[in-house]
């Protein structure tokens, strides 16, 4: 799809990649309509593209069903959108016995159930051909010890996307499923970036998502997963998951100590 004059909605565009993603989208001429809880962060995004007067703000948080139903009211009020990016999304790093009830239900809030409700509401206001996209995870096609709750969110919006992408099917709206892999934001706490150093784990920067997610949209792309070796473990895993399984439990301990710093930290708070 060419993207220039397109009406797009960003979700946490106020966060690291979704930042960058109002750039790259700026730069391609598309009018935007930037979400975040942050009005100060996103006006300064706002002041900083190349067009401000083209783009809008909504503040909203998305767990909260008032709070959403904003997003819907701004995106009615334009007269619909031709592309949703669900991008918002939380992750805590920690061993499940030691996630809060509010960590495990704020992260399937925010990661699953809100993007799955929101498209809902805006899918009636989603112009022809139009697309939603769906950012999701590396840790969408592989479980990971320390994520367990960010994995099931990750793995759920997977489904979600292939789903409604075979039920949209003929309608010319396209589904979209996008994963990054490790990419350096303030989502990933100083232990999860300790741990990724000792484990050699790589990092993308948010600028370099954000191009690639211009590319998938542009192209179409129904299924992106960014990185190597990223991309060939959600192959392996998805056919011999216990290869992985013994690949992963060798970077146990080293995961187990970092997620306990991490826990301590958040005790701390
Ligand atoms: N960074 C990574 O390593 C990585 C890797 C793979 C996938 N991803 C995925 O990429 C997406 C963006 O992540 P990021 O790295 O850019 O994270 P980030 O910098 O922490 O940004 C998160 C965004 O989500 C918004 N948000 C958080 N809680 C919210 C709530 N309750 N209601 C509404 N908005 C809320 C934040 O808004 P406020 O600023 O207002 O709080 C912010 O705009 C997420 O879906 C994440 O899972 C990230």
């Amino acid at each position: 799809m060419k993207l220039k004059n397109t009406r797009i909605l960003i979700t946490g565009a106020s966060g690291g990649i979704g930042g960058a993603l109002a750039h790259a989208l700026d730069q391609r001429g598309a009018c935007l309509l930037l979400h975040g809880r942050n009005a100060d962060v996103l006006h300064h995004i706002q002041q900083n593209l190349l067009n401000p007067e083209c783009h809008q703000i909504v503040i909203a948080d998305l767990c909260v069903d008032s709070e959403r139903q904003k997003l819907v009211d701004a995106v009615a009020q334009l007269g619909g959108v031709d592309i949703l990016i669900n991008n918002a999304g939380i992750n805590y790093f920690a061993w499940l016995e030691n996630q809060s009830e509010h960590q495990i239900q704020q992260q399937l809030l925010l990661n699953i159930q809100a993007p799955i409700l929101l498209t809902r509401d805006i899918l009636p206001h989603l112009h022809k051909p139009g697309m939603i996209m769906n950012i999701g995870s590396s840790f969408g096609g592989i479980g990971y010890a320390g994520y367990s709750v960010y994995c099931a969110s990750k793995f759920a919006i997977r489904g979600f996307s292939e789903a409604l992408g075979r039920e949209l099917a003929g309608t010319s709206i396209k589904v979209l499923h996008f994963a990054p892999r490790a990419t350096q934001t303030t989502l990933n706490s100083a232990a999860v970036c300790a741990m990724n150093a000792e484990l050699g784990t790589k990092s993308d920067s948010a600028e370099y998502v954000a191009q690639q997610v211009v590319c998938a949209l542009e192209k179409e792309r129904v299924r992106s997963w960014l990185g190597w070796p990223e991309r060939f473990f959600v192959k392996l895993n998805a056919l011999f998951p216990n290869l992985v399984d013994k690949a992963l439990v060798k970077q146990r301990h080293v995961i187990a100590r970092h997620a306990k710093v991490s826990t301590d930290k958040e005790n701390l708070r």
